[in-house]
């Protein structure tokens, strides 16, 4: 196994976002190195779906820089931004599929609409591929209602893949699945990285998962990253709520 490239594919220069009096993002500097697994952790309601928002370009900053490789996103067109969106997969938190279509046309959705192919046999051909590969093989005609909350996520997953995006984000994978769902999910984060190397950003509630995981943690407060390393050296963290965060996530284990 390869360690991630030191270079940052990601970076953000002190990002802020304010919704009125509320100050979410208060001078946000982070960077993602390229192939890597980078978990952003914190708090709910800390702004963690802002930032990773603010950095796909779905929410515009106030202030401050994103940077793709050489390329200054926040300074883009609209018309650029939508072009250099393919280079980013996304499962969104409480992502639904269409429920209304087949998990086969879910998958050809972004092949049609945002990549433009338009041979059907290839358009079939890559969604059983990668449902092969997620373990999934030959549901193409099931619907997303007839699958288990596990598969739906894995669909999703799916989904956020098959444009082969260079990053993949992943806001909350795992919430709200079983211990050893979340696990197949978080497998599969690996799996990403690890076979198809992908850099993946990891945003999640489960402390436990990305310290087991994660090449690299960046923990948001108030604003903030009050914490950014691998994950031996967040733990060994002296700020405060670092410490207390990683404590309470932690015993809960035990109980
Ligand atoms: N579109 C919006 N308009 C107004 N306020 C918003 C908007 N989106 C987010 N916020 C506010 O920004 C803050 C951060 O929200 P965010 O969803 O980023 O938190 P989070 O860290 O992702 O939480 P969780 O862990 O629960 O997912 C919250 O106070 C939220 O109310
Ligand atoms: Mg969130």
């Amino acid at each position: 196994m390869t360690g991630p490239a030191e270079k940052p594919v990601i970076r953000t220069k002190n990002l802020h976002k304010a919704f009125g009096e509320n100050i979410v993002l208060n001078g946000v500097n982070v960077e993602i190195p390229e192939k890597s697994i980078c978990a952003i952790i914190g708090q709910s309601g800390t702004g963690k779906s802002v930032l990773f928002k603010s950095i796909i370009g779905m929410m515009k900053p106030d202030q401050g820089q994103v940077w793709f490789k050489d390329t200054e996103l926040t300074a883009l067109e609209k018309k650029e931004m939508t072009d250099l969106r393919k280079y980013f997969g996304y499962s969104f938190q409480n992502a639904a599929l269409f429920d209304s279509m087949t998990v086969g046309e879910n998958l050809a959705f972004p092949l049609r609409e945002v990549l433009r192919i338009k041979s059907r046999e290839e358009i079939a051909g890559r969604v059983a591929e990668l449902l092969d590969w997620i373990e999934l093989p030959g549901i193409e005609s099931k619907r997303p209602d007839e699958l288990s909350g596990g598969m739906r996520k894995r669909v999703g997953v799916a989904r956020a893949l098959i444009m082969r995006p260079e990053v993949l984000f992943f806001d909350e994978p795992t919430t709200g699945l079983d211990p050893v769902l979340s696990e197949t999910i978080n497998d599969l984060v690996i799996r990403v990285n690890r076979e198809l190397r992908m850099t993946c950003v990891l945003i999640t509630h489960d402390i436990p998962a990305a310290f087991r995981i994660a090449d690299k943690i960046a923990f948001l407060d108030q604003g903030c990253i009050i914490a950014d390393g691998t994950p031996a050296e967040v733990a060994a963290s002296d700020h405060q709520m670092v410490k207390d965060f990683i404590r309470i996530s932690f015993s809960e284990l035990k109980v």
